[in-house]
């Protein structure tokens, strides 16, 4: 390549990184919107004029949306009589999957003003020290939630969101995960949708969701489920297995210690499991298609929690251990998050700080 082609393809690459703030907020524009789901609903390919009478405030503006979607392989056109066609792909499949099992809802929380607003102090905090989150908003992430109901509604369904994604993984590639249990601890389960699906495909467990008691308070019933609202630094319910999905990874190492102590307590001595469902950091590894995705979560953990972040398989092995659970075994899955088999220590006593 020529140096001025090389000094090209720099810039283009410069715009690209610049400007992808607009590739995320057009596809929350996009499921604000519901394109996707008149699309599916009307079946096939649809005419632009078809999309735009459809929706609630008609703009000719949205040809503009759908052109830059297109170009994102949000959705695939074709020209009929002069006239645009559109259809959905294998990305916004994702958007209109039955059943509220799509991920819809993480577009809307990650392009939210209050998880882009610490963006603004990423750079400061690097610098200074501090937390972008408590700089933008004056509290941290779960205090700001527990009187901003609208946001922790939106916060809820998101989770719940890419719970049934990585449950649906989880339950078709490694459901022996919870053989021979008879109970199982959603540790921060939030309103029971992971717990529900694990509960439902393994009908001999009986479940306990547990979450602080403002979220558990908001939660549907689910047969086999009982909530119960606690803070998990105090006490954990107990139960055969633990689990825990995305909670590891909002909590700096000191704190995931103290919550990996409680679970040991929570679990019959000297047996019993912890079942982690969290991101597993390959840096040098990993060549799938979610390895930018993978950092990129790291970086919004840093954003939104004081100390959480996403861990290396050897930092997760540390971890654990430090927690009183030595020996792991790690089995990857087709989504951002692997699942962490953690076995506590047989003799050890636990001893909580
Ligand atoms: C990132 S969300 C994960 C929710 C769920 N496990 C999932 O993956 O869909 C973290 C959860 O931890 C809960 N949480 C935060 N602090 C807690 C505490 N001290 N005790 C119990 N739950 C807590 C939050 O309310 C929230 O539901």
């Amino acid at each position: 390549m020529e140096l001025q082609d090389e000094d090209a393809e720099g810039q283009a690459e410069f715009w690209q990184l610049a400007l992808a703030f607009v590739d995320s907020l057009a596809l929350k524009c996009e499921v604000e919107l519901g394109i996707a789901r008149i699309i599916q609903e009307k079946g096939g390919l649809v005419s632009l004029s078809e999309i735009v009478s459809s929706l609630q405030a008609p703009s000719s503006d949205t040809s503009r949306l759908m052109r830059f979607l297109v170009k994102k392989r949000v959705f695939s056109v074709e020209l009929k009589q002069g006239e645009a066609y559109y259809g959905l792909t294998r990305l916004s499949n994702w958007l209109v999957r039955p059943g509220e099992s799509g991920l819809a809802p993480m577009s809307l929380l990650l392009g939210h003003p209050t998880i882009l607003a610490p963006w603004h102090y990423v750079s400061k905090c690097m610098s200074e020290g501090g937390k972008p989150f408590e700089k933008a908003h004056h509290r941290d992430f779960f205090d700001h939630n527990s009187d901003n109901l609208g946001f922790v509604h939106l916060f809820n369904d998101a989770m719940a969101s890419g719970a049934r994604v990585v449950l649906e993984a989880l339950l078709s590639e490694h459901k022996s995960v919870f053989s021979g249990l008879t109970s199982l601890v959603d540790v921060g389960g939030g309103t029971g949708t992971a717990l529900n699906e694990i509960v439902k495909a393994n009908p001999h467990i009986s479940g306990i969701n547990f979450d602080l008691p403002d979220v558990v308070s908001t939660a549907p019933n689910y047969p086999g489920v009982l909530h119960v609202g606690g803070d998990m630094f105090s006490s954990i319910p107990t139960a055969d297995a633990v689990f825990m999905k995305s909670i590891l990874h909002d909590w700096s190492d000191t704190d995931c210690v103290k919550i990996l102590k409680q679970c040991r307590k929570a679990l019959p001595k000297g047996r019993g499991k912890a079942i982690i469902v969290d991101v597993v950091l390959r840096p040098e590894e990993d060549t799938s298609a979610f390895a930018a995705s993978r950092m990129a979560f790291d970086m919004v953990m840093f954003t939104l929690t004081s100390g959480g972040m996403e861990r290396t398989e050897e930092e997760w092995r540390v971890l654990l251990k430090e927690g009183g659970f030595s020996r792991c075994k790690i089995f990857p899955l087709p989504t951002l998050q692997s699942i962490i088999e953690a076995y506590p220590d047989p003799d050890e006593p636990v001893v909580l700080p």
